[in-house]
């Protein structure tokens, strides 16, 4: 897709990845809606840069997705590319997650792509040509332990994406699923910073990470696992999952202990 003069909707656009990905896309000449909870820095973001709406809302109700939906299409009169990249996290051991984190995870990562998708749709499959980009995550692959709700968020969005772009395949609608291993943002929190650290994890710089997205979206990419060896670990993961339990087994005693907070 080329992106000049696309009505674009970006989710999590105050984020850490969201503003410099805000950023790419004005300086490609799209006309943009900004979605975020955080209003205060969601204005500071486009009001930094040209042809950009700021939509201030919740993405963690279906009303609240409704209401963005209709919000973006007043403001752009259309949508040509809606990027699903709003997300929370949480690295907990899963006995001490709370029944509201698990819920804010599943409702935030899963059903708010859905929701807006499922909003967007119909006018996307009026037009010629349209696509949907969710942003998910290597343990949306790889179930990592105490990143358990969210990894099953990330799982879940990953067979939305994929059994989505198959039922259209036959429109000009298309689907890209990019999956980023860790990248260094405030969605990290220090633990997780730190445990990183001990168990030698790769973390990316967003700009890095926003430029292969954008990459993903102008050459129709269905989708894209980034990063050595993680997406190797992907595939093997996939055909022989016992390999991967044993070799994640050592790290995952060092993760407990900082996710415990014994660290
Ligand atoms: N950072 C990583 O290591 C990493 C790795 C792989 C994949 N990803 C994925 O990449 C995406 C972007 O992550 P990031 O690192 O840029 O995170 P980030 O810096 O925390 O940005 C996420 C943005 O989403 C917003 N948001 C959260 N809940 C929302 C809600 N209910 N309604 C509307 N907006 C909400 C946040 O607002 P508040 O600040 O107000 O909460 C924040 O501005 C996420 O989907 C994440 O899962 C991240």
């Amino acid at each position: 897709m080329d992106i000049s003069d696309k009505r674009v909707v970006l989710t999590g656009a105050a984020g850490g990845m969201g503003s410099i990905l805000a950023a790419e896309l004005a300086r490609r000449g799209a006309k943009l809606a900004l979605v975020d909870a955080n209003g205060q820095a969601l204005e500071k973001v486009a009001a930094s840069l040209v042809d950009a709406h700021s939509v201030t809302g919740d993405l963690s109700s279906a009303s609240g997705c409704q209401s963005v939906a209709r919000q973006c299409s007043e403001l752009l009169g259309g949508i040509d590319l809606l990027i699903n990249l709003a997300g929370v996290n949480s690295f907990a051991a899963f006995e001490d997650e709370s029944a509201e984190k698990i819920e804010l995870m599943m409702h935030v990562n899963l059903l708010a792509p859905m929701w807006l998708c499922r909003a967007f749709l119909p006018t996307m499959l009026d037009q010629s040509s349209a696509r949907i980009v969710n942003v998910g995550s290597i343990f949306g692959s790889i179930g990592f332990a105490y990143f358990t709700t969210y990894s099953a968020t990330k799982f879940g969005l990953r067979g939305f994406s994929e059994a989505l772009r198959r039922e259209l395949a036959d429109s000009g609608v298309g689907v890209t699923y990019v999956a980023p291993r860790a990248v260094k943002t405030a969605m990290n929190s220090d633990a997780v910073n730190r445990m990183g650290a001990a168990t030698g994890m790769n973390m990316d710089e967003p700009q890095a990470v926003v430029e292969k997205i954008i990459a993903a979206i102008e050459s129709d990419r269905k989708d894209v696992y980034l990063g050595f060896p993680e997406s190797l670990f992907v595939r093997i993961n996939a055909i022989l999952p016992r390999i991967v339990d044993g070799s994640v087994a050592a790290k995952n005693r060092i993760a407990r202990q900082f996710a415990k907070g014994e660290k």
